[in-house]
């Protein structure tokens, strides 16, 4: 266990990622939010103002999140899979990964989110533990820990792929989030 309380995780070093980051990113929005999402590292923008996704990734991921009428500050909790950038934004190694888990975990535990998105291969490995297929994977519900758990493409990856034609991954995208706000949404119908 890296740590048993989360205010510890900023002067972590369990890994490697502690002599080359600026700051160790734990996370933005809604720590009450029913709705948790999670990515995979922090990158450049994220490293220096120590708050996840609010790059050119980041912003891609409010207006999309905007989109479908979800507050990136009220209705969820973003965290990353590692909290600590690693050297010139690669993947997370295994080693990585695991000296993060218990960081991610005491969020997942403080925050109980109903839902959980995850963006990308990285944190659908991190969670699910299935390896890659994104194209598959996006789109459908899976559950971890009796949570609804919805994988989604990365924002990097819609970055490169900006189609805004229906079916491609931008609208894809767009139609996984439009889920999610309906599933966080049943509760308040079925009680009207
Ligand atoms: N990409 C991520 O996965 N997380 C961030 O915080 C920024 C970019």
């Amino acid at each position: 266990m890296t740590g048993s309380n989360l205010d510890d995780c900023s002067s972590c070093k369990a890994c490697e990622l502690a002599s080359t980051r600026q700051s160790v990113v734990i996370s933005r929005g809604n720590p009450n939010a029913n709705l948790m999402l999670i990515g995979e590292a922090p990158g450049a923008q994220e490293d220096a103002q120590g708050v996840p996704f609010v790059g050119r990734s980041g912003r891609a991921l409010d207006q999309l999140l905007r989109d479908v009428d979800l507050d990136p500050e009220h209705d969820l909790y973003i965290c990353n899979a590692i909290k600590c950038r690693p050297p010139n934004n690669r993947r997370p190694i295994k080693a990585e990964l695991a000296a993060c888990r218990s960081w991610l975990d005491l969020q997942l535990e403080a925050v109980d989110p109903k839902v959980i998105v995850l963006t990308g291969a990285t944190a659908v490995e991190a969670i699910l533990g299935i390896k890659g297929g994104m194209t598959q994977l996006r789109g459908q519900w899976q559950s971890w820990n009796e949570r609804a758990v919805m994988p989604i493409f990365h924002p990097s990856y819609l970055l490169r792929n900006p189609s805004k034609a229906a079916g491609a991954p931008l609208d894809l995208t767009r139609r996984d989030l439009a889920t999610v706000q309906q599933r966080l949404c049943e509760p308040c119908s079925a009680s009207n």
